[in-house]
């Protein structure tokens, strides 16, 4: 019998303060458990020392404030101060152009727990390519096997508290020798919040998570390869896509066409998936080729605005957003960032503004002129070009942002506005996954 019940709080080191690390420590917070985060950057150590989050995340902030106010939340620096019952290792693991991931943030903090005099349980976050915790058991990074579990995450960015507090699925991966007490403990804590509960092997989490985020990617390449089509064949891919998800083998989820798709996570797994295939002797045809066409797509939509422009060079373009997606200050991988990027490469100036991204992307494009406002951004450009589907975009008085653009053109690259509104209002306006228009009339200078 273990000195807890079903409900009693536990002892938690969350190592990362990344936005898996960050969330999971409020949201395990919430049920009452007690955490210890640890960061060791020493900027985002500075900033959660002061209670701030350091990164753009809906409702974590509030849930961070509550959580150290209540001390149900302490912040440390490093790894070896922990005392916790149970490590939760949310580190980055990022890949490189090879898709090859570098697990060495991972070796590094089991290095550290392997120097403890504590036993914690050991349970991996970080998303890691298949057979990397067996490389790790036989590589003797892990001092304990049966003591060291992967428990995925599938937290999407701008919903993440929400999708902790609410999993799809609970999948639980082990060695065959695992220890059945710790395991229960792991079913017991992340089993209270719901969902189907998977107990598997430690290759097979890794699959899971690795598949699930693949076949997300797989779904919107091959929406926007109809956006495409629908572009070429005079239709338009809204009601095309609306009626093929119609059918619940297919579902309408993951099906919304835009220029290509970002973020840390799906470029990065068709990747990982096609590398982990290609090192056992197996060519993944599926994923390699959505990964290339993500890629195909991104490239089309900037040749489409200067095919619409009659050329870039020395142009003045507005890019409304930066952002990979809405919702975050998260520019990996951004189409949006690389877009703007190749308008720069190709001679325009480029005017851009993010809610929440524009620092970031400063940074990473240094001649981009960041404006303050959207209207900034659009004001006496040839051409306004929707990157990022932020709703205040959509709330922008159009009326009068007509008036301050030296050419009524927007390019809509998310699908975000209403073409009869906005062809009323006088604009011509073209967006992915319809036609071309025969220029209704707006003069291009
Ligand atoms: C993704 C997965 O959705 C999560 O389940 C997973 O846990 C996470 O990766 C992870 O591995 O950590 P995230 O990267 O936050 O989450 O982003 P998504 O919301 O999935 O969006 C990814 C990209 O696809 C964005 O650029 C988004 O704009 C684009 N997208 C998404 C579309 O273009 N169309 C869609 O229908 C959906």
């Amino acid at each position: 019998m273990s000195e807890h019940d079903a409900t009693s709080p536990r002892s938690f080191a969350v190592i990362g303060a990344g936005y898996v690390g960050l969330v999971s420590a409020v949201g395990l917070a919430r049920m009452g458990h007690r955490i210890e985060l640890v960061e060791t950057n020493p900027d985002r150590l500075v900033a959660l020392r002061n209670g701030l989050v350091p990164f753009t995340e809906l409702g974590v902030q509030e849930a961070l404030t509550a959580a150290l106010a209540s001390g149900a939340v302490t912040v440390l620096d490093h790894t070896s101060r922990t005392s916790a019952e149970i490590v939760l290792i949310c580190v980055g693991t990022p890949i490189d152009d090879q898709g090859h991931a570098d697990v060495s943030a991972v070796e590094a903090v089991l290095a550290d727990l392997a120097m403890m005099e504590t036993h914690p349980i050991i349970v991996v976050r970080s998303t890691m390519p298949v057979g990397t915790s067996q490389r790790l058991l036989r590589d003797g990074h892990v001092r304990d096997e049966a003591r060291f579990f992967t428990v995925p995450e599938f937290l999407a960015q701008g919903t993440a508290l929400a999708d902790f507090a609410k999993p799809t699925r609970v999948v639980i991966g082990r060695s065959p020798m695992s220890d059945r007490a710790a395991e229960a403990v792991l079913v017991e804590v992340f089993g209270a919040f719901g969902g189907p509960l998977r107990l598997v092997s430690l290759e097979e989490a890794e699959l899971i998570k690795n598949g699930a985020n693949a076949f997300l990617a797989l779904k919107i390449s091959f929406a926007n390869e109809m956006a495409g089509l629908a572009e070429r064949s005079g239709a338009d891919v809204g009601p095309v896509l609306e009626a093929v998800g119609l059918d619940p083998r297919i579902g309408s989820t993951y099906l919304r066409p835009s220029f290509g798709f970002g973020g840390s996570c799906l470029p990065k797994e068709l990747q990982t998936i096609a590398t982990s295939g290609q090192e056992r002797g197996l060519e993944m045809h599926v994923t390699a080729a959505a990964h290339l066409a993500n890629i195909a797509h991104q490239e089309r939509f900037a040749e489409r605005i200067e095919a619409i422009l009659g050329g870039v060079k020395g142009r003045r373009i507005g890019v409304l957003g930066l952002a990979f997606k809405a919702g975050t200050d998260d520019i990996r991988s951004s189409p949006a960032v690389r877009l703007a990027g190749w308008l720069l490469e190709h001679g325009a100036e480029v005017h851009a503004y993010d809610p929440a991204a524009a620092g970031h992307a400063a940074r990473t494009l240094p001649d981009l002129i960041v404006a303050g406002t959207a209207v900034d951004a659009v004001t006496g450009a040839d051409v306004a070009v929707i990157a990022t589907e932020w709703p205040e975009f959509r709330a922008l008085d159009w009326a009068s942002v007509k008036d301050t653009m030296a050419t009524p053109l927007v390019i809509d690259g998310r699908r975000l506005l209403d073409p009869t509104v906005m062809r009323e209002l006088g604009f011509r306006y073209e967006r992915v996954g319809s036609p071309t228009s025969e220029a209704a009339g707006v003069p291009l200078r």
